[in-house]
């Protein structure tokens, strides 16, 4: 007999079960999610076909970054899926220059508000390498209004933050606080199933990621580091989407680098729609994540759209880079 299979929709309903007080609009907010994901699957796997969905717009985002076309439709998918389901009362996005609250009936009473980086790594787009989605969710603040305060709430605040990794199979992780868990989208039958139950981060690695390009730039402990990862035969591994990287680490060990350099102190990485949501899933999988001097999800967004420099991973990488 075959070994059966546990969908993501079973899975949803039955950790729902687990919380008697839950009223399901979480599990419905993970549903519409999943429907998105499946949308920008479909976009990015044709991409080489249809020519219309490669290359850039004339558009540049609130960080002057040009727009790529598929960074615009994955933003509309998501938006639109969310805004049409309930749960969801606003939404921030690394594409737009401010929150947007939603004004259909159901949604202005909705509990969650949701961060998102649409489309991760959108230079790899028109190269046929792995991108991805990052999606970060908190509980409204005040049932009666919604503010960007709603989004700047610190990541220790998340109830819940996953991606999904379209490569060379496409793939949902995420979690709510209870571990980590990975669902491989079956094409053939386009559902999600679980193929990654409780994922951990292996507690040492031998993988580092970081754009070594910018070595003369990056703070002399960092360089110190690398030089000690190079010592000890690591391999270097980076893919510049941060999603892959990411999920390659969290499976094997390793640690991705983002530093600040002396123009871009900050770095590159955006807080609320990149660092947060992969520090709450690293932190679940048994690893950790910081900016050099403070954890991540315990820094308090002052702005939307923050930078912040990121080491994440295995848990000994990242405190010997500390
Ligand atoms: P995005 O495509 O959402 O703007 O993110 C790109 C990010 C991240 O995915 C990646 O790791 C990093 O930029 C690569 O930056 P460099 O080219 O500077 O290494
Ligand atoms: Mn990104
Ligand atoms: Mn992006």
């Amino acid at each position: 007999m075959a070994k059966p299979v546990q969908t993501l929709s079973e899975f949803i309903i039955e950790r729902e079960k687990d919380f008697p007080f839950a009223t399901g609009d979480l599990s419905q907010l993970l549903t519409s999610i999943r429907l998105a994901a499946k949308l920008v699957n479909r976009e990015v796997n044709k991409a080489g076909l249809v020519t219309d969905i490669l290359g850039a717009t004339d558009q540049h985002n609130i960080q002057g970054e040009q727009q790529q076309k598929l960074d615009v439709y994955a933003n509309d998918r998501f938006i639109t899926a969310m805004r049409n389901q309930g749960a969801v009362c606003a939404v921030a996005s690394e594409e737009n220059d401010e929150h947007i609250v939603f004004d259909t009936p159901t949604s202005r009473s909705g509990k969650y508000v949701v961060a998102m980086d649409p489309l991760d790594g959108s230079s790899n787009i028109d190269v046929n390498v792995s991108i991805g989605t990052i999606f970060s969710i908190y509980r409204r603040l005040d049932p009666e209004k919604v503010t960007v305060d709603d989004f700047l709430q610190p990541g220790n605040q998340q109830v819940a933050a996953g991606y999904v990794v379209y490569g060379s199979s496409t793939m949902l992780v995420y979690t709510t606080g209870n571990g980590v868990n990975g669902f491989t989208l079956d094409p053939s039958i386009g559902v999600f199933c679980l193929s990654h139950p409780n994922m951990r981060i292996p507690e040492d690695g031998k993988i580092y990621s970081v754009n070594e390009g910018n070595y003369f730039d990056f703070p002399e402990p960092v360089r110190n580091y690398i030089d000690a990862c190079k010592r000890k035969k690591y391999s270097a591994r980076y893919i510049g989407s941060l999603v892959a990287d990411f999920h390659r680490n969290l499976l094997k060990g390793g640690i991705y680098m983002y530093p600040g350099t002396t123009d871009k102190p900050g770095g590159k990485l955006r807080l609320v729609y990149e660092a947060n949501p992969l520090s709450m899933l690293v932190e679940q999988a048994g690893g950790a994540a910081t900016d050099g001097r403070t954890r991540i999800v315990d820094i308090k967004p002052e702005k939307l759209h923050q930078r912040c420099p990121l080491f994440i991973g295995s848990k000994k990488m990242v405190e010997q880079v500390m």
